[in-house]
C-alpha cells in the first residue's frame, strides 16, 4: 500500500492539542482514530441516512460511459476527503466497465481512512496511491491535485465541502482545476424538518462519542447539543453546529497531554453546512467559477450532486 505523507501524525497531534486548548475541534480530528473511522463507516452505510447518496453514485456509475469518452483510457481519480473510498469505488467500477483504467488517489487526513480506501481499491484491482494531506489547505490541495496530469477526475463527496467554509473550499478546489478536468461534488440540501434529525440520531451521536471517548470523555461527563444557524453571507446557507458541554470538572487526554475542562465549559465540535438548491448552484457557478454539466438528485432528496468543469 502506497501512502504519501504531506500531513504527518505529529502535525495532527500538535494541531489536536491546540484545537482542544481553543475548545474548537474541526472535522479532521473526528476521523483520526481507528474507532472513529469504524463508526464513520457504520454511519455512512446506514441505509436510512446515506442510502439515497449511495443510489446517486450507482446512477453516476451507470452513466460512466458518458464520462469515459472525455478521457483517453486512463482516468486519474483524485478524491478529496475520500473516507473509506466506497462511493469512489462504485464509480471506478463503472469507469472500468466502460473500458477505462482508473488510477486512484484518495486524499485524506486520516490514516485509517486512507488505509481502507487503498486496500478497497487493491481488492478491486485498481492501482492506488493515497495522499495524507489537509484538504482545507490550498497548498496541500494543489500538491494532491498534481498527483496526475490533466485530464483528471476530482471528487468531493458525502457533503465533505460542507464541513469547511464552503465559500473558501470551492475556490481552493477550483484553483486546482484545469479546463480538461472534471469535478463531481455534492452538497446536502437543507430541509427544515429533516436536516437536524439526520444529524441528531443514535449512529451520528456514536460517531461523535468515539472521538470524545478517545479523549477519555464519556457520556456521563456531559451533553452533546446541536444548533441550527444561518450564514448571513448568503441567503440559503444553513449551518448546523454542535458542541459538548461538560456537566462536571473533568480532564481530557489529548495526544498524551492532560487538558482540564471546568463544569459548564463547552467544546465546539465539527459543523456542517447544508444548502438550498439555488445556493448550491450559486456556490459552484457564481462563487466557484465552475460550469455545471449535469446534476443528480438523490432519490431521498437529501443530496444534490453536480458534475462540473472549469
Ligand atoms: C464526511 S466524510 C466523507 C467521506 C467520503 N467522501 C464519503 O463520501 O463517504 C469526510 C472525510 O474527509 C476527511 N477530512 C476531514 N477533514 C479533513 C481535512 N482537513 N483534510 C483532509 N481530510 C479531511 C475525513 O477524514 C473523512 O474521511
Amino acid at each position: 500500500m502506497r501512502v504519501e505523507v504531506v500531513l504527518t501524525e505529529a502535525d495532527i497531534a500538535q494541531e489536536f492539542a491546540e484545537a482542544m486548548e481553543a475548545r474548537d475541534l474541526p472535522e479532521k480530528f473526528f476521523f483520526w482514530f481507528p474507532r472513529s473511522a469504524a463508526e464513520w463507516c457504520a454511519l455512512s452505510r446506514d441505509a436510512d441516512l446515506y442510502g439515497g447518496l449511495g443510489e446517486t453514485w450507482r446512477q453516476i456509475a451507470a452513466d460512466a460511459a458518458s464520462l469515459a469518452v472525455h478521457y483517453r483510457g486512463r482516468v486519474p481519480v483524485i478524491s478529496f476527503g475520500a473516507g473509506d473510498g466506497a462511493r469512489d469505488r462504485v464509480l471506478m467500477g463503472g469507469l472500468c466497465d466502460a473500458g477505462c483504467q482508473a488510477v486512484y488517489h484518495p486524499v485524506d487526513a486520516s490514516q485509517p481512512m486512507l488505509e481502507m480506501a487503498c486496500s478497497g481499491a487493491d481488492d478491486d484491482d485498481i492501482e492506488a496511491a493515497g495522499i495524507k494531506a489537509d484538504i482545507s489547505s490550498p497548498v496541500h490541495l494543489v500538491y494532491a491535485a498534481d498527483a496526475a496530469e490533466p485530464p483528471r477526475l476530482f471528487i468531493m463527496s458525502g457533503n465533505t465541502m460542507g464541513s469547511f467554509d464552503p465559500l473558501a473550499e470551492i475556490r481552493y478546489v477550483a484553483q486546482c482545476m484545469k479546463p480538461e478536468d472534471r469535478l463531481i461534488v455534492d452538497g446536502e440540501l437543507y430541509d427544515q424538518a429533516l436536516s437536524m434529525s439526520r444529524r441528531d440520531n443514535t449512529p451520528a451521536r456514536k460517531f461523535i462519542c468515539a472521538l470524545l471517548g478517545n479523549m477519555g470523555i464519556g457520556p456521563e461527563d456531559g451533553e452533546i447539543r446541536f444548533n441550527h444557524k444561518r450564514d448571513e453571507r448568503h441567503e440559503g446557507l444553513h449551518l448546523i453546529t454542535r458542541h459538548f458541554r461538560a456537566d462536571r470538572d473533568l480532564s481530557a487526554i489529548v495526544a498524551g497531554q492532560e487538558i482540564s475542562l471546568e463544569r459548564g465549559e463547552r467544546i465546539g465540535l465539527n459543523f456542517q453546512y447544508t444548502y438550498t438548491e439555488d445556493v448550491f448552484r450559486w456556490l459552484l457557478r457564481d462563487h466557484g467559477g465552475l460550469e455545471i454539466l449535469r446534476e443528480y438528485r438523490s432519490p431521498d432528496s437529501r443530496f444534490l450532486t453536480a458534475l462540473c468543469r472549469k
